[in-house]
């Protein structure tokens, strides 16, 4: 083997974000950030990421507080370290398409608020639902000096994913301004040898730095860390000890340890980490005793190893057949999802394309016939409204969903009218913010609901100044 290159690797510590929200269903409330915060920006990340979509979503609807005040005071404590945020490409945080000025608005408000890289992502790793979230960042960089646009591809296995796709993808996120990419492998895919593979051959095709993101699920993400970095990744995503493994990241304490006795620095001092640890444990033992913290999430599940399809998504399956009482039938979906999946021309197995082609397979199985019912959402993606497919759609499932329409070619959003001016206009003088209009537009229910609180509160308040 060869000498390996022993660079400097980053660090990003997903602890107040990624971390508690695979474990802890994203219940970490801001109070229990803020005492340790001073201790995190001294350690030396590279990044904290600790916000996205269901940080803003859990913080309105569970934890009754303002995503965009908890943003602020973490930028408050953090005066060193890079911030960071997850971005649903078009969808922002949601699940739908926005039109582009609320794209623009919400990747601008972030990052006054105080975030410095947004990792944007496309579940069909479609570039165009991208780019209008890569364009705002750069435009507000060369405004205000800050904000890096980092494009994340959706991690997945099947034919249509060779090599030869993800290296012409790194060069396609390079030409269209981008800062970073980043491997986002949500499912614990991504096995050592082919991190290895794949992180040497994206290297030989772009300059641009190359982070990984994977999570522990089954059981080889500090393997598969080790492999990446020795084939040239420059920055891994790691939690706290406390909040890792199992569906979390790979804990930074251990990857950092073991990385050092390579001889690569992660420019991270291992003391302070220490009293980071110490001060997670605690809070770790209040989600335990609460239940909040299930230790089963902890559990090594190698399904998806053996089936190429996320852990999540299998248990899915199974609960869906148990519900028809058809779990004897589970063998028979198994064999249907990748067909289905093939048919509809390769789509990563993420939210929300994994429940679709999970719920397709089981239909056509328990139906007796394949295609003799086909879902709302899976008729809007053969149409073109979800972006465009990897690979390509079974022409006979396209003509049976389209008929003589043809399918979309250009980008859904370019078919959608501005939107804040009127979520702003209905709230009228519940909104105290530009900020709490983008709320509303990203979870209008809990987001409602959140104001009213507020307004509740505030006139108590007030109140009690006047007897004063
Ligand atoms: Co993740």
């Amino acid at each position: 083997m060869s000498e390996i290159e022993k660079k400097p690797i980053k660090i990003t510590e997903t602890v107040l974000r990624d971390a508690h929200q695979s474990l802890i269903a994203t219940r970490m409330p801001t109070e229990f950030m803020l005492p340790i915060v001073d201790k995190m920006d001294k350690v030396g990340y590279h990044s904290v990421e600790c916000w996205g979509g269901a940080t803003f979503d859990a913080s309105l609807r569970f934890l009754k507080e303002d995503p965009w005040d908890r943003l602020r005071k973490l930028r408050d404590g953090f005066k060193n370290t890079k911030l960071q945020m997850l971005f649903r490409g078009q969808n922002i945080l949601g699940y739908r398409p926005y039109a582009d000025d609320v794209v623009d608005y919400f990747v601008q408000k972030s990052i006054s608020n105080g975030i410095d890289i947004i990792r944007i992502f496309d579940c069909l790793n479609d570039l165009r639902n991208l780019q209008e979230a890569v364009n705002a960042t750069n435009k507000f960089k060369a405004q205000e000096g800050r904000g890096e646009a980092q494009v994340a591809l959706a991690y997945t296995l099947g034919d249509a994913y060779t090599l030869e796709y993800w290296t012409s993808m790194a060069k396609k996120i390079e030409e269209m301004g981008a800062d970073s990419i980043c491997i986002k492998d949500m499912a614990g895919l991504l096995v050592p040898y082919k991190a290895a593979e794949l992180i040497k051959a994206m290297k030989e095709v772009t300059k641009l730095p190359i982070q990984l993101h994977t999570h522990y699920t089954s059981g080889v993400a500090s393997m598969t860390y080790l492999k990446a970095v020795e084939a040239g990744v420059d920055i891994i995503d790691t939690a706290m000890s406390p909040l890792a493994l199992g569906t979390s990241q790979p804990a930074t304490e251990s990857m950092v340890y073991a990385l050092q006795q390579m001889g690569f620095d992660c420019g991270v001092d291992a003391h302070e980490l220490n009293r980071i640890n110490e001060f997670f444990i605690p809070v770790k033992d209040k989600f335990s005793a609460n239940g909040t913290f299930d230790p089963y999430v902890l559990s090594t599940k190698t399904d998806a190893l053996i089936y190429q399809i996320p852990g999540g998504m299998l248990s899915n399956l199974v609960a869906q057949l148990k519900a028809q009482n058809a779990i004897d039938r589970l063998d028979e979906v198994l064999a249907e999802t990748p067909r289905v999946r093939a048919d509809m021309g390769y789509p990563p197995l993420v939210t929300p394309l994994s429940q679709m082609v999970g719920v397709q397979a089981t239909v056509n199985v328990l139906l007796g016939g394949r295609y003799k019912s086909i879902g709302k959402e899976i008729k809007s993606y053969i149409r073109g409204e979800y972006g465009k497919a990897p690979g390509e759609v079974n022409p006979e499932l396209a003509k049976q969903v389209l008929g003589d329409e043809q399918p979309m070619t250009g980008r859904f959003a370019d078919t959608l009218e501005p939107e804040f001016p009127a979520a702003r206009e209905h709230l009228g003088t519940h909104a105290r913010s530009e900020e709490d209009v983008l709320s509303y537009i990203a979870f209008p229910q809990q987001a409602e609901q959140f104001f009213e609180r507020r307004e509740q509160t505030f006139t108590a308040s007030y109140s009690f100044k006047e007897v004063k």
